[in-house]
């Protein structure tokens, strides 16, 4: 049985939980963008509008889970890795979830910066409007939209690296570190 909370050797029920449904959303969220920026602006696109609006809600909703999870991370025991890990290895992968954790908070709030300084403000699932930090500003909309480009690519380069380790070492060195995330497999 899956522990709920973290211990020395291994993730919790809370952080796997937590690590999958994000995974999932930031990948959703890397494709949708990638494929929207590519509509065309023409006229009234409302397929591109309809979009950015999903992308914007699910991005609102990244940053809520992000913070929940951030929370647990603090509060919790954090796993050792796999043991008779080389040391530039444990230093990369420790590195990469940090950078995660960053771009995790990134990559909404210049999304979120980006919207207000568009004079279009985000929503939160489209229960409430959120407060805008800055002003309307077309300089300020422009730079936030190449921060936000440039951390998402930041996010798809990691997320090779993360990804390719995890199933390097579940089928070459046939050790834990994919089953500590994903208790399930055999
Ligand atoms: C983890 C969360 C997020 C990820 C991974 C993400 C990813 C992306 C990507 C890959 C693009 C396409 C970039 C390009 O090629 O130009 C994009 C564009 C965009 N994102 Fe996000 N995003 C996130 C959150 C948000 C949030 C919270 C908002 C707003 C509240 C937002 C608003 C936008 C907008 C408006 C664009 C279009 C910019 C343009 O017109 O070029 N994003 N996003
Ligand atoms: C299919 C995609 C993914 C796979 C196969 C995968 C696999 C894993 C595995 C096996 C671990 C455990 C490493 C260990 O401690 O031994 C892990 C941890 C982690 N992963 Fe992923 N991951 C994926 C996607 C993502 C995404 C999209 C993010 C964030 C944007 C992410 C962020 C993290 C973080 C921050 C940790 C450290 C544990 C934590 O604090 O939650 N992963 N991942």
């Amino acid at each position: 049985m899956t522990p709920i909370k973290n211990t020395e050797d291994r993730y919790g029920i809370v952080a796997i939980a937590l690590h999958w449904s994000m995974a999932l959303l930031v990948i959703g969220l890397a494709a949708l963008g990638l494929y929207m920026v590519t509509l065309p602006d023409v006229g009234f696109n409302t397929r591109k509008i309809t979009l950015i609006l999903l992308h914007k809600q699910f991005g609102m909703l990244a940053l809520a889970l992000f913070a929940l999870r951030l929370g647990w991370r603090v509060t919790q025991v954090l796993p050792k890795l796999v043991e008779h890990l080389p040391e530039w290895q444990m230093i990369a992968a420790r590195f990469v979830h940090l950078c995660f954790y960053g771009l995790m908070f990134a990559l909404p709030m210049t999304g979120w910066l980006m919207s207000s300084a568009a004079g279009i403000p985000a929503s939160f699932l489209g229960l409430f409007m959120l407060p805008d930090f800055i002003h309307r500003n077309d300089d300020m909309f422009a730079l936030f939209i190449s921060i936000h480009k440039w951390l998402a690519f930041a996010l798809i380069l990691l997320l090779a690296v993360h990804m390719g380790a995890a199933l390097r070492h579940h089928l070459v060195f046939k050790d834990d570190t994919l089953r500590r995330m994903l208790p399930w497999i055999p």
